[in-house]
């Protein structure tokens, strides 16, 4: 709901009609002139025109339309903390704090930061990530409207079993949480999620503290749910989306980020009791690579091997010359067929 506002911010514009509070008039998809948005918020034309000039700037598709107006080129559910904490009562029934940021670099970082001064369990989301970071210092790009950025900060006391695995079973939660919503997922090792061979989602797990507890861990994961153009031409790999697995029921963020925090906070109760060990025939049940010719990327070298599924840890099997090696790190490829050496 726009307030109409009496006094100015420090741009220029008036304090209650900020960028979030245009989009909301601009989100159903309809064009709006810029007088009615004007009205609606009690503001001049001139001060549309400059919100919709700063969200455009941030890669918001914003279409403008002479004798028209403006709107969103297709309609968003954005996402709302009443509606997000509402969803996640009805689906975790103990306490996780979950914050809805309109704009911010990194949720990861955010977290992190917050977990070296002591902060308790909560998660966090933004409409819009600046700065995302993926695993090997990759880019996380995350188009308005069209992924779910979520980070969630947990706290696990001495861990018995240390943190080994525990992306894996963080991926196994979400991939078993979005196939209950009917999606088809796939797992490449150790915790991308596919579809139909392309990547669909990521996940990034950074610590603070000891591995062995007590330690927090950030847990972030990038979800897309309609691949644009903006996706594909970044990710430097084939991509998906969750729409065209499960079509419009991707549209819901709101209960789509519900569902994966609960999937995510599940994931670190049953790790810290029992650690990895529980995940690893479940992890094996999406395993998209079992028994193919595959390639690990390490930073200096590249071994190639048949992919043989994961230990009890949760580190790769992988079978060289007739005998299974364990990896714990790398990147995994298919090889294809025309490589000489598959
Ligand atoms: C990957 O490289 O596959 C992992 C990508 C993880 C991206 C998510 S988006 C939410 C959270 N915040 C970040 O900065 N990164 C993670």
């Amino acid at each position: 709901m726009v307030t109409a506002p009496n006094f100015r911010d420090k741009a220029g514009l008036p304090a209650g009609l900020r960028t979030r509070d245009l989009l909301e008039l601009l989100v159903d998809g309809r064009f709006r002139s810029g007088d009615a948005l004007g009205e609606a918020a009690g503001v001049s034309r001139a001060a549309v025109w400059k919100l919709v000039e700063q969200l455009r700037a941030k890669g918001l598709p914003i279409e403008a339309v002479k004798g028209r107006g403006y709107r969103l080129a297709r309609p968003v559910e954005l996402l709302d903390a009443t509606a997000i904490a509402a969803e996640l009562a009805a689906v975790y029934p103990e306490a996780l704090p979950l914050e809805v940021l309109f704009e911010c670099d990194s949720t990861n970082r955010i977290l992190l930061e917050r977990a070296r001064t002591g902060a308790a369990v909560q998660a966090l989301t933004t409409e819009i990530q600046s700065a995302g970071r993926g695993r090997w210092g990759r880019n996380w790009v995350a188009p308005f409207g069209s992924t779910l950025c979520l980070s969630v900060l947990w706290r696990f006391p001495v861990l018995a079993h240390g943190l080994a695995g525990l992306s894996l079973a963080v991926a196994v939660g979400v991939a078993e949480s979005l196939e209950a919503e009917g999606a088809a997922i796939q797992l490449k090792w150790p915790n991308d999620l596919l579809f139909e061979g392309r990547k669909l989602g990521g996940i990034l797990v950074e610590i603070v503290g000891e591995v062995e507890g007590p330690c927090a861990v950030v847990i972030g994961i990038g979800l897309n749910l309609e691949a644009g153009e903006s996706i594909a031409a970044q990710a430097g790999q084939p991509v998906a989306a969750l729409n065209e697995s499960i079509g419009e029921r991707a549209r819901a963020r709101n209960n789509l980020t519900a569902r994966i925090a609960a999937a995510i906070a599940n994931t670190c109760k049953q790790f810290e009791t029992e650690g990895f060990s529980p995940f690893s025939q479940r992890w094996q049940r999406y395993d998209l690579f079992a028994g193919a010719p595959v390639v690990l990327i390490l930073p200096n070298e590249e071994v190639r091997g048949i992919a043989r599924g994961v230990d009890e840890r949760g580190a790769l099997l992988l079978e060289r010359n007739g005998e299974l090696e364990v990896r714990f790190s790398g990147d995994l490829q298919l090889r294809l067929r025309r490589d000489p050496a598959a």
